[in-house]
């Protein structure tokens, strides 16, 4: 929620909040479903089957009921030449920059670790 396409509308002045030129990337779904800002499901798809957290927290499962991982060219639909940024868009820099995954799937591998049976280790892989 603190994310800056989370608050992509209050970026915007008054007047510019219902100019339809700003709202295609800072609100699309402004218009027909009165979702400010750029929302999860702008770049995940619909997600009245992947909402419920503990879908979410399975990444298969979220996959198989709709959940979309948006490639370079979703991004570039709003991160194109004529967007107000200095440097060109670099799609691995910008998404480090709105990384909401990795730390979950760290933690995950490691709960996955934890349970894993103890089996000695064979010597090569000891260093
Ligand atoms: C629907 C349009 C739209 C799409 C799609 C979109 N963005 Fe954005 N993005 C914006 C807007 C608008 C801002 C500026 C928000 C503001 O500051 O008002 C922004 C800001 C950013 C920023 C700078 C803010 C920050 O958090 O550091 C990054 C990085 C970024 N977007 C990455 C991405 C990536 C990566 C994708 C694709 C996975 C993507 N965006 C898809 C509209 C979009
Ligand atoms: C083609 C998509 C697009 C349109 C149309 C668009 N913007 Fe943006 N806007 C962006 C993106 C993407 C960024 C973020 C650029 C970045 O940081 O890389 C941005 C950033 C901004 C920022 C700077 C935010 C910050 O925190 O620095 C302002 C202000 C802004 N837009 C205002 C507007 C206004 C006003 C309009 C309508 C007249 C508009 N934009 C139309 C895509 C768009
Ligand atoms: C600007 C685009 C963008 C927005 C907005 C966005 N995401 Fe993401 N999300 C991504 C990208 C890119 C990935 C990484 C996909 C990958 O690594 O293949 C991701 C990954 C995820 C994952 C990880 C799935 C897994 O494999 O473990 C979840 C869950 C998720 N997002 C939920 C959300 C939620 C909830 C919101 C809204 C609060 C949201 N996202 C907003 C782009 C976005």
């Amino acid at each position: 929620m603190k994310s800056k396409h989370a608050r992509a509308t209050d970026t915007l002045a008054e007047g510019q909040k219902k100019d339809a030129r700003c709202l295609s990337c800072h609100a699309p779904d402004q218009v027909e479903q009165t979702l400010t800002a750029v929302t999860c499901e702008t770049c995940h798809g619909g997600g009245q089957y992947y909402s419920p957290s503990y879908v979410m927290k399975d990444p298969e499962l979220a996959r198989l009921v709709g959940l979309v991982d948006p490639s370079e060219k979703q991004c570039r639909t709003c991160h194109d030449a004529s967007s107000p940024s200095l440097r060109p868009f670099d799609f691995k820099e910008a998404l480090k920059a709105i990384d909401h995954w990795s730390a979950e799937r760290a933690r995950k591998q490691q709960t996955r670790a934890d349970a894993a049976p103890s089996t000695p280790a064979p010597a090569t892989a000891k260093k």
